[in-house]
């Protein structure tokens, strides 16, 4: 891990291109960094200037007495660089680079950068930027950086790869109450990117939620280790912007094409237990809720309305969510049918109704929340002549503080009517939305980061597949050779065969008689294909047959094959034909990976067959998170082929656990061959008992 804490906690700090002009970026770095009320040396170097800021100023690093800890870098482009060499045999431990004009402008300043990187890296210093804000500490205090709104001090560390977001951010959290640990502009990334301040804000005592706006990650496999073990111990919530370059792939699968475009990063959050939010609200309402709220112990949700109609639309978006209505303990509803009126609903969600005063919804609330069944509360609000939000607030902000492992949130939907008593709740830490949604998206990443830290330990204990990988080696050995990329389904089976993945036997043969006896060995009824990785579609050119049953069908079917398909492509160079067994039908699944150019592999599950791409019915996850049975699990269950297999309107249930076992396998393959470029299995067939897998196309790169 590097070690960051010069620019979060240095002892001393040089400006170099401190200025004396107002109205200079330099300048206000200067001015940033004194009224933080930093304690520790600041030496601004100007070789113009002896004093600046009633600071003594140095010609160079160089001529600086002492050691410095962090230089923040405030000069042109073409002065960045022997700038940096002179921090560098100065033995400075860190640059903040604010230059602009490097990597941003294009190949010029690619080339300056690639300087930079190259001297930080001769001299074992850390870069922030270049292209950044900069960089500030609430805690030490330190900002240096030049943005006009200073942070609050609190437990937030804000990481940014826009710098106008940052800005913007920073001068918006002021009116929002939102306070930072740290927040750190990243700018071009060209030597510390998130990564390494996510592994930092991590071990932070001071940050309890880690926030980020990103617009990339280039280091997939480095950011889902250190995320994914950073998450354990804190959240972090990222906006993500722009397309992944998944998307810009062209998928000649099944599977690719099904992959959006952004759907890695979807999927890589999700396994290194990262929340992501949408939109800018979405981000800072999770950053509230993480901040200000416990982790709950499930998704069940209460809610406790005075109104019937905002707590229909909280339902309906409570089970959109994917959260459950809590079903409150018979003795709730006892209490509740003896002292809530009679026409109140006592069921969740609870409606106190529009009478309620205080007493009636402190008493619900606090009902509901000693209730067992209860994981969290929603409380709503609408302003009638006789609401009293402002004792209301006070009565929910006493339930909470009675309940402090129970979230509570609130919507309190109105508006100047409201506005005090909302006020009471954000100043007590209960966040308080004008309308439910974003209330329950804020349960919802709770509970998501719950289940991240539930699996956490399940992960530990990684199951072990036997596989045989020197098989698929050769195989991969003998198609490279004949200048192939695309496997014969016979070598792609065995390629699946080699890693445990039941599949039905097929076998590659160069003459009629060949043919027979493979036929024969298998037993009848059996299917023939041709063989040529030329020939993606073959049914079109005559190139399959099935339901054969005898040596004599056999023949004929081989001839005539190789026929038709000689009149169709007569230049195309076929390998022979292949016969398979003909399994009986099950239930048509398709397992399938496509390749992210930053995560790598990702495995798709769902409903295969001739229909998958318009039936669309899959899930996907990073094939390197595919070693767990919950992970595996959890994957099946979001199809509509789950259903299908546990027994569909009266039918037998097929075998989730061979299915979870070849979702597995099949995740091993492409992980431990990354010359597998893309894989399709469709379909695989579930039986009551086991599975086969038909038709099988890897390509190689
Ligand atoms: N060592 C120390 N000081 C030096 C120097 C050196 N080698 N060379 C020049 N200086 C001094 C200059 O004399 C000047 O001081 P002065 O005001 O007393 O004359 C000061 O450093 C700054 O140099 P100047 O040429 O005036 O540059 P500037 O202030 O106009 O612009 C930047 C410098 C870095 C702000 C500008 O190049 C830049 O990159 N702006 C964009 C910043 C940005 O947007 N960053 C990304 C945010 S997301």
């Amino acid at each position: 891990m590097a070690d960051l804490t010069s620019f979060f906690r240095p002892n001393s700090v040089a400006v170099v291109g401190a200025s004396k002009t107002p109205g200079k970026i330099s300048n206000a770095i200067m001015r940033n960094i004194i009224s933080s009320g930093y304690q520790g040396a600041i030496y601004p170097v100007n070789p113009r200037e002896s004093e600046i800021e009633g600071l003594a100023c140095y010609p160079s690093v160089g001529a600086i007495p002492d050691s410095v800890d962090m230089a923040v870098m405030v000069v042109p482009a073409s002065k960045v660089v022997a700038a940096a060499r002179e921090c560098g045999e100065k033995g400075v431990k860190t640059l903040t680079v604010i230059t602009a004009g490097f990597k941003e402008i294009g190949k010029e300043g690619l080339e300056l950068e690639k300087k930079l990187t190259e001297i930080c890296e001769e001299f074992n210093m850390r870069m922030l930027g270049p292209n950044c804000v900069g960089v500030m500490d609430t805690h030490t205090p330190i900002n240096a950086s030049f943005t006009a709104a200073a942070p609050v001090k609190g437990e937030i560390a804000f990481l940014s790869q826009s710098g106008a977001i940052l800005l913007a951010i920073l001068d918006w959290s002021a009116t929002a109450g939102l306070g930072y640990s740290k927040v750190v502009s990243l700018g071009n990334k060209a030597n510390l990117s998130e990564i390494d301040f996510i592994e930092e804000a991590a071990n932070d005592p001071y940050t309890k939620v880690i926030l980020c706006y990103l617009e990339d990650i280039v280091d997939g496999a480095r950011f889902l280790k250190v995320a994914g073990e950073a998450a354990k111990k804190k959240p972090i919530i990222v906006l993500k912007s722009g397309v992944s370059q998944a998307g810009a792939q062209a998928a000649s699968s099944h599977t690719g094409a099904l992959a959006g475009s952004d759907l890695a990063y979807d999927t890589a959050f999700e396994q290194c237990g990262i929340i992501r939010a949408t939109t800018m609200t979405e981000l800072f309402d999770l950053a509230i809720a993480f901040t200000k709220s416990p982790i709950p112990a499930g998704d069940r949700v209460a809610i406790v309305t005075n109104s019937g109609g905002p707590g229909i639309i909280a339902t309906d978006n409570v089970e959109d969510m994917g959260l459950k209505m809590a079903r409150f303990d018979k003795s709730t509803l006892d209490e509740f049918r003896t002292n809530l009126p009679k026409e109140a609903n006592i069921y969740n969600p609870v409606d106190v109704l529009g009478d309620a005063r205080t007493d009636r919804y402190q008493y619900a609330l606090n009902k509901v929340l000693d209730d067992p069944n209860v994981d969290s509360v929603l409380v709503l609000m609408c302003p009638t002549a006789v609401t009293e939000p402002v004792e209301t607030s006070r009565s929910i902000v006493e339930a909470r503080d009675a309940h402090p492992d129970k979230p509570v949130f609130a919507a309190y939907m109105g508006g100047p009517l409201l506005a005090e008593g909302a006020g009471i709740l954000a100043e007590n830490g209960i966040p308080c939305f004008t309308f439910p949604e974003p209330a329950i998206l804020c349960i919802n990443g709770l509970n998501k980061y719950k289940r991240y830290l539930d699996t956490v330990d399940s992960k530990q204990a990684r199951d072990q597949l036997e596989v045989d990988q020197k098989t698929v080696k050769a195989i991969f050995y003998d198609v490279t050779r004949e200048r192939r990329l695309n496997l014969l389904s016979s070598e792609a089976s065995a390629v699946a065969e080699a890693y445990g993945i039941p599949v039905a036997p097929i076998v590659l043969t160069t003459t009629a008689d060949e043919a027979v006896a493979a036929a024969n060995e298998m037993g009848y009824p059996v299917v023939l294909k041709v063989a040529s990785p030329k020939i993606l579609h073959k049914s079109d050119v005559g190139g399959v047959k099935v339901g054969i049953n005898s040596p004599e069908e056999v023949q004929k079917a081989y001839l005539m094959i190789m026929e038709s398909v000689h009149r169709y492509l007569p230049k195309v160079v076929v390998h022979g034909i292949e016969v398979q067994k003909m399994m009986p039908k099950g239930t048509e699944l398709i397992i399938g990976m496509t390749k992210d150019v930053q995560f790598g592999p990702l495995v798709a599950f769902g409903l295969g067959g001739i229909h998958v791409n318009l039936l669309k019915d899959v899930s996907f996850r990073l094939a390197s998170s595919l070693n767990d049975e919950k992970v595996v699990g959890a994957m099946l269950s979001e199809t509509k082929a789950y259903t299908l297999l546990k027994g569909y309107r009266g039918e037998a249930p097929r075998d989730m656990a061979a299915v979870v076992d070849v979702v597995k396998r099949a995740a091993r393959l492409v992980t431990d061959f990354p010359e597998i470029t893309e894989m399709d299995i469709n379909p695989v067939f579930a039986y009551e008992n086991g599975v086969s897998a038909l038709d099988i196309k890897i390509t190689i790169s």
